[in-house]
């Protein structure tokens, strides 16, 4: 057929129902292969992410699960003399104490910790000591050791009295006694 030009024109097929197309071995193949490769690309972001996740979570500094380092105690008037609070054992491992140390009243907490392989002590009010229930060391109520195989005295930690009028213990900074850090005024408040 020709135009008005005299140019022959190609044949076009005429519209008509759209009729399904058999699937031609090529096509089948794109589309396995398109969809696995598309799974693939799908599990490699998955796991991409979860490394970066696990590394952010490793890397990161674990706030949540770390009790505070500061705690406040309560007043001076909650330790009346010869006092040994316990309560405060079993979250933050300290021990505080209205004691008596080289003829010096004070208020102290002491960790609970044995000097010896770090057992946890227990306070025996009866006896007035610190018992260790691993290998039997004693410590007075003062932290100074006094019988079984722990090599010295229980470690003491930071506590001032704060401003709002309550006693504050750091539980990050320590005070031993055989290197003469509890002269140290950080290491007890005087009463
Ligand atoms: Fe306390 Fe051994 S751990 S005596």
């Amino acid at each position: 057929m020709a135009d008005p030009n005299g140019q022959a024109q190609t044949e076009q097929p005429a519209a008509g129902p759209c009729v399904p197309v058999a699937p031609t071995r090529r096509g089948i193949l794109a589309s396995v292969f398109g969809t696995a490769f598309g799974w693939g690309m799908s599990a490699l972001g998955a796991a991409t992410g979860l490394w970066a996740a696990a590394t952010a979570r490793f890397l990161m500094p674990n706030a949540l699960a770390e009790p505070p380092r500061r705690i406040k105690v309560g007043p001076p008037a909650d330790y009346p003399p010869g006092k040994v609070e316990t309560r405060f054992q079993p979250q933050h491992g300290i021990w505080v104490v209205h004691g008596v140390y080289r003829n010096r009243r004070q208020i102290y907490a002491l960790r609970s910790a044995c000097t010896h392989l770090g057992c946890i002590t227990i306070w025996q009010e009866n006896e007035q000591r610190f018992k260790c229930p691993c290998h039997g060391s004693g410590f007075y109520a003062d932290g100074i050791h006094f019988e079984g195989p722990a090599p010295r005295p229980l470690e003491r930690c930071a506590i001032r009295l704060a401003s709002d009028g309550q006693l504050e213990v750091d539980i990050s900074k320590t005070f031993q006694e055989e290197l003469g850090q509890w002269e140290d005024p950080q290491s007890f408040v005087e009463v």
